[in-house]
């Protein structure tokens, strides 16, 4: 029987689960075919787009009205620009249309959208509800919040469900930050920003697609970065800065140990993007040089969840990847979240 959307309990994937997968630890991918001798779902990811509000904000337009200047915000962040404007699930909508698109897809083919945000545009319905019905998918939608590092998050719950039996997932990070934003802070409004970027993932019987994760929390550390409803962000800069740096450097070497693989495999290294000085402090630690690194932070900001799927179809936009390059998502965030993942490039 071919599996099909729901069709868990009958799929060949279903059955044919190894014993010693009971025993894998979290974030080590066993799902070769040549383990197990039987087909094993993964994935390839087959398409992706990106969205940005037309409105462009330099580092002049906030030096303007707010007492900092275009080379404080360019060498303590490596920001240049942002893009502001529009909703969640407009910016959401596009990015997936976009990545449909590019997969050869239709909408009415996608099983299921998870929306990675930590702005939804409303408290009830789910904000992944509105893009769903902007694309015209029917299959399932829920958003997902894990702050900035939603999106790897996100690539892992993906694979669960590919794994689980849909055949095609869309998954979105979309972040409209400029509204949660003080303007009149200085520590903050030279950051944040706003975007969004998806890849469809569809299922594959001799794919690996995720080769090996690792994701956590430290909610103790939620006075250091947070926003009350109806609130502005607040942060502690300087500790999230550090504890950034420490979370992925432990929790990108993890997914690369899982993953069976070392920073000199790695083709390309995508990091969140919220500070170029943090990417750097971390990837020297990781062993990860600049030139292996995808950056558009410079000209998009720190757009949350947003943030690694722009730099992903940045670098695969530009010929920076190549079917069977092994990529490192390394995300960190409010939370503190944090989350990495190996996967393999097909695109
Ligand atoms: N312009 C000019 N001066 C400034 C600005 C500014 N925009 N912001 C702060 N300063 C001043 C400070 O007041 C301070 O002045 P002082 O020495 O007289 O006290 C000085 O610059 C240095 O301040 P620091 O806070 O030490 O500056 P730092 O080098 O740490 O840079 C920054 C600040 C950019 C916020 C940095 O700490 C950072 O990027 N932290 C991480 C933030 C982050 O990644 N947040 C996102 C998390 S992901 C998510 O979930 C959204």
């Amino acid at each position: 029987m071919s599996s099909s959307p729901g069709s868990m309990g009958s799929s060949p994937d279903a059955q044919s689960s190894s014993p010693d997968a009971v025993g894998s630890p979290p974030g080590s991918v066993r799902s070769s075919p040549a383990d197990s001798g039987t087909p094993s779902a993964g994935w390839v990811l087959t398409g992706w787009g990106t969205a940005l509000p037309e409105k462009v904000v330099t580092n002049d337009d906030l030096a303007s009205y707010l007492d900092t200047s275009d080379a404080w915000i360019a060498e303590r962040t490596g920001i240049r620009e942002r893009h502001v404007g529009g909703t969640t699930a407009e910016l959401a909508a596009a990015a997936g249309a976009a990545a449909i698109e590019r997969a050869g897809r239709r909408a009415e083919e996608v099983d299921f959208v998870i929306l990675c945000t930590t702005t939804p545009d409303q408290m009830v319905p789910a904000t992944s509800a509105d893009v769903a019905h902007r694309l015209g998918t029917t299959g399932g939608a829920m958003d997902l919040n894990a702050a900035c590092a939603g999106f790897v998050y996100g690539v892992v719950v993906a694979s669960s469900m590919l794994q689980a039996g849909l055949r095609r997932v869309l998954l979105v990070g979309a972040d409209t930050l400029s509204r949660i934003t003080d303007w009149d802070d200085r520590g903050t409004a030279v950051l944040f920003a706003d975007g969004a970027g998806a890849v469809l993932l569809e299922r594959s019987e001799t794919a690996t697609g995720l080769l090996g994760w690792d994701l956590g929390v430290d909610g103790s550390a939620r006075p250091l970065l947070y926003c009350d409803h109806g609130g502005y962000m607040h942060m502690d800069g300087r500790e999230v800065f550090r504890r950034a740096v420490r979370v992925m450097v432990s929790s990108g070497r993890t997914a690369m140990e899982r993953a069976g693989t070392t920073a000199d495999e790695v083709a390309l290294c995508v990091p969140h993007q919220a500070n170029l000085r943090i990417v750097e402090a971390a990837n020297a630690r990781l062993g990860i040089p600049m030139s292996r690194t995808a950056l558009v932070m410079d000209r998009t900001g720190n757009t949350s969840a947003a943030s690694i799927p722009l730099a992903l179809a940045d670098a695969a936009d530009t010929g920076r990847l190549s079917p069977g390059d092994k990529v490192l998502l390394c995300g960190f965030g409010a939370g503190m979240t944090w989350a990495s993942a190996v996967i393999e490039w097909h695109g």
